[in-house]
């Protein structure tokens, strides 16, 4: 069974390999822009390309800590092997460490079969731990001795096995926070640190905000099949005043908007900072939901025709009912959902939606 926490990625040798993995990523000029502090992590990357060291990355939310992982295996003396994914906070304790190490038939009441874990799977290639100040102090002290030596075992198991695997560690936190707190080793931390790469948040790299904004809208104009003219100077004006708090992840979801709604309405300068830092829930592997904003935008481009139909009518709502061509009923429902009324009809109509309704739209 593979969980949500856990990705993988096998390279495929009949298909191109890593070209064809490689490719789903995108392009270098793009991943390090041209900004002095991402030009100085692109020299460091292309250091330890060749070698098998650990590598801690670590960055705020949305600044790319998952994709430059996967960067560096495709590109690596590892990227034959696979690239196994492991969400360090989705998943718990016990679960994380037959999942991490494998077990042996009969090692606990659901073993029926002995299994391999996520480590071996990534046997001459990399093992992506994903937001590793969540594991929990026991597991912390066998992932440390796969660091010293390669050794782990199964759950089980007698046997003491070796892996040969590049380890990729990365998280927001602070780890020296979480050591002097107690809930990190600190003999882990200097395994996992000998190389670390500090990601800028998206308001440190300015200058590569019009050429991201551009990438994005390129990519979604073509999965959306939309037509959307590149960005003006005033528009990339906008966009590189913001603060963007939810890093990349924000601008790209942004871009999806304006995509979508066709609407220059989602550029303006931001408003309360709490709604605008993540404005789309992201899914546990960091990939952004564009079914879900797909949906969310046209429930907004709904709301915003029922405000217009509602307005025009004087707020008679068998008139406006009658102008959109819908029955009576479905527009007192879709009034009570987007939770429209005469006073609040200034404010934007998906406000009112509660999150668990709208993700359970998808
Ligand atoms: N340099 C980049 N070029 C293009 N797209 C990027 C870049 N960095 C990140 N992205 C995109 O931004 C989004 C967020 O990236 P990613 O998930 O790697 O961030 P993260 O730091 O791992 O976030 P989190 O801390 O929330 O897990 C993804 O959709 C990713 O494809
Ligand atoms: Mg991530």
């Amino acid at each position: 069974m593979q969980h949500e926490g856990i990705n993988m990625a096998v390279s495929d040798h009949t298909n191109g390999g890593l070209a064809s993995r490689a490719g789903g990523l995108p392009p270098e000029e793009i991943i390090f822009g041209r900004s002095p502090a991402m030009t100085s992590i692109r020299q460091k990357v292309q250091k330890v390309l060749a070698t098998d060291v650990p590598i801690l990355i670590q960055g705020e939310n949305g600044t790319g800590k998952g994709l430059l992982a996967q960067y560096i295996h495709f590109h690596s003396a590892m990227s034959s092997g696979a690239f196994v994914k492991v969400n360090c906070a989705a998943i718990p304790g016990a679960l994380l460490e037959s999942e991490l190490f494998g077990y042996q038939k009969g090692s606990f009441t659901d073993a029926h079969t002995s299994k391999p874990g996520y480590v071996e799977m990534a046997h001459r290639g990399t093992l992506f731990l994903d937001e590793i100040a969540d594991l929990d102090l026991s597991l912390q002290a066998k992932v440390l001795q796969l660091l010293q030596d390669g050794h782990f075992s199964r759950i089980g198991d007698k046997q003491e096995r070796q892996a040969e695997t590049r380890i990729i560690c990365a998280t927001n936190r602070d780890l020296q926070t979480e050591i002097e707190a107690g809930r990190f080793r600190r003999d882990l931390f200097y395994r996992i640190n000998v190389i670390s790469i500090n990601l800028p948040g998206l308001r440190e790299r300015r200058e590569d905000i019009a050429l991201l904004a551009n990438y994005f809208l390129e990519h979604l104009n073509k999965r959306f099949e939309r037509d959307m003219p590149t960005f003006s100077e005033e528009n990339i004006e906008s966009l590189s005043s913001r603060e963007w708090r939810g890093n990349i992840r924000e601008l790209e979801n942004v871009v999806a908007r304006y995509a979508i709604l066709g609407s220059l309405d989602t550029l303006e300068p931001e408003a309360p900072r709490r709604s605008s830092a993540a404005p789309f829930r992201v899914a546990l592997d960091g990939t952004i939901p564009l079914k879900r904003i797909a949906k969310q935008a046209i429930r907004e481009m709904e709301g915003n025709l029922i405000l217009n139909a509602l307005r025009e009518n004087k707020w008679n709502r068998r008139k406006a009912a009658l102008a959109l061509n819908i029955s009576y009923r479905a527009l007192i429902y879709k009034i009570r959902e987007a939770g429209l009324s005469p006073k609040n009809s200034r404010k934007a109509p998906q406000a009112k939606v509660p999150r668990d309704k709208a993700e359970g739209l998808e």
